[in-house]
């Protein structure tokens, strides 16, 4: 009997984890199939990467994917009288594609010249996650929401910017608030005097519907303007692989948060999180590991998909019946003046082809792995500590569609949450994500990202403009990393940049 497995069983008796955590696959360095037999091919850079089904699906498979692909362009209306009915009365955009631009990522809004603060209006891929300030660690249980975010009353978890007609007779096309957005501006310096300029969105919030004027303290006041309220920008993410994600197994993840990286400052966690596919099938303990979202705080495609169907577009379907802001007051002005009961709104299979569609999107495959310099650059990321969080590599469990099952694929993310520091901090937690915790992002399909939107900016809030300034941005658990990076020559940052286009 070999040593290892009689530390299994060892392991196994002892009730421990006896899965050890994926090795580094240095094959990686020169992989082309990022996403296993998913993979589309592409020579160069395609504005249609990311718009490709899994190339491993079958016919039938093939036909559904195309089913929603058309829905997940769909512009949803809020005239009661069109089949595509459903928009609002609260949301953040009209249609999933709008913030997931051709299934890559959103920009931050256009500035006008001279203006310092501009408006979120239609059409911005941004949004404002919102909150009470909660910091007490509890049981999740019913009464909490399964430890959900606590709601800012009278408004949602989610700040609504845009309000279909009627809802705001003071501030047409207004929903529950103004939001608006400005810069505040940074310069890094490397130790040869090179300067990298950063930016990062900053908001402030007008025009509440419950705003009113206090006599006592002179000041307009809001429950959302009180200091407890928690505010996190997020920024619409890449569509691709997501059911490849979801193959991964939970073993796996919880093995990678399991490593004693301690003398790189470096310690994953996972998010445990209200799973509502779980609660429709009547489990006393509606909980899973997180997945999806910046955060982690969805646990599937599914359940995120048809939070995002209701929630950043208003359109109720079978797992989110009720509209977001159901109770509210703003809801309940705004229902008065409606007749009859609302209905759901999206069809059952309308979300069921909208959530397959979201799972079976392709990973594009690598480009110039033979250039020397992007070889080299895969080596750095190795040796910069990169890998530590970006995890290369893993074989994927089963999966209901099959295509996804067994596959060794190359997202780079360990899929855990990692403390970033204060400099990418919102502040805000989600779950068992601190205010500064955020999921390592997989990086697969990064040199994609701008020839698909060539104003996509990188990181939760879009905020940097190039993959170096995504870097320069780490910090918290990464500071060991980032260090290694900034103290590499100028050549060799170009040569780990040229390796993160390559994917
Ligand atoms: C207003 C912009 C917006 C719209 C509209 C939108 N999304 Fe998203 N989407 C986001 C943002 C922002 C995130 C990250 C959310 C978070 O971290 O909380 C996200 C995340 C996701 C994810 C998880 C991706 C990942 O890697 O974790 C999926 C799946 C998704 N959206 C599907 C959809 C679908 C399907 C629709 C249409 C029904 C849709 N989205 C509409 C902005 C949007
Ligand atoms: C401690 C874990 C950790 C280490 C080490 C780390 N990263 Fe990250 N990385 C993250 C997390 C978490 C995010 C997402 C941050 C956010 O959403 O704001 C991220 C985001 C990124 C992004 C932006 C991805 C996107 O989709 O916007 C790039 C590029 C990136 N990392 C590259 C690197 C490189 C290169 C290194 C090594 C020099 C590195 N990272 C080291 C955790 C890590």
């Amino acid at each position: 009997m070999k040593i290892s497995t009689l530390l299994l069983i060892a392991n196994l008796f002892l009730g421990g984890a006896a899965v050890a955590a994926p090795a580094i696959d240095m094959d990686y360095i020169t992989a082309v199939k990022s996403g296993g037999d998913t993979t589309v091919f592409f020579k160069g850079e395609s504005i249609q990467a990311f718009r490709n089904p899994a190339q491993n699906l079958t016919e039938a498979q093939i036909q559904r994917h195309m089913a929603g692909d058309a829905l997940f362009e769909r512009n949803f209306s809020d005239d009661a009288g069109r089949f595509d009915h459903g928009l609002g009365p609260v949301y953040n955009n009209t249609n999933c594609n709008a913030c997931h631009a051709k299934d890559g990522r959103g920009a931050l809004p256009v500035f006008p010249i001279g203006a310092t603060w501009v408006p979120l209006k239609q059409n911005e891929a941004v949004f404002l996650r919102i909150s009470i300030e909660d910091d007490i660690k509890r049981p999740k249980t019913a009464e909490n929401n399964w430890g959900a975010p606590v709601a800012v009353p009278g408004f949602s978890d989610q700040l609504f910017h845009l309000g279909s007609f009627g809802v705001r007779p003071d501030l047409p096309g207004v929903g529950q608030a103004q939001v608006w957005m400005s810069y505040e501006k940074t310069t890094f310096t490397y130790a040869d005097g090179e300067k990298v300029e950063l930016r990062k969105p900053i908001f402030k919030v007008t025009g509440a519907y419950d705003e009113y004027f206090d006599s006592v303290t002179g000041q307009v006041r809001s429950r959302l303007y009180e200091k407890d309220v928690k505010m996190g920008p997020r920024i619409g993410t890449p569509m691709i692989g997501l059911g490849l994600l979801e193959a991964i197994k939970e073993s796996d993840i919880r093995a990678l948060a399991a490593r004693d990286l301690s003398d790189e400052g470096v310690k994953g966690q996972v998010n445990m999180v209200f799973d509502i596919e779980k609660s429709m099938a009547g489990d006393p303990y509606p909980v899973s590991m997180g997945r999806f979202g910046l955060k982690n705080n969805t646990p599937s495609v599914f359940h995120q998909s048809l939070g995002a169907l209701r929630g950043d577009i208003g359109v109720t379907n079978y797992a989110f019946p009720k509209e977001s802001i159901a109770g509210t007051p703003l809801y309940d002005s705004y229902m008065n003046s409606k007749q009859g009961a609302p209905a759901l709104e999206a069809s059952d299979e309308v979300a069921n082809d909208l959530v397959f569609y979201s799972q079976t999107l392709a990973v594009p495959s690598r480009r110039n792995v033979e250039d020397p310099t992007v070889i080299r650059g895969a080596n750095l990321f190795h040796q910069t500590s990169c890998t530590s969080c970006h995890q290369p590599s893993f074989v994927t469990g089963p999966h209901k569609i099959e295509a996804f099952s067994n596959q060794k694929i190359y997202p780079y993310t360990d899929m855990l949450l990692h403390d970033m520091g204060e400099g990418l901090a919102d502040g805000r937690q989600d779950f068992d994500a601190s205010g500064s915790q955020w999921k390592t992002r997989p990086l697969w399909g990064m040199g994609q990202t701008q020839t698909i939107n060539p104003r996509a900016g990188f990181l939760h809030d879009g905020r940097a403009r190039t993959l170096e300034e995504a870097i320069l941005w780490h910090g918290g658990e990464a500071e060991y990393s980032k260090k290694k990076f900034v103290n590499l020559p100028k050549a060799d940052r170009t040569a780990l940049i040229q390796f993160i286009r390559s994917l």
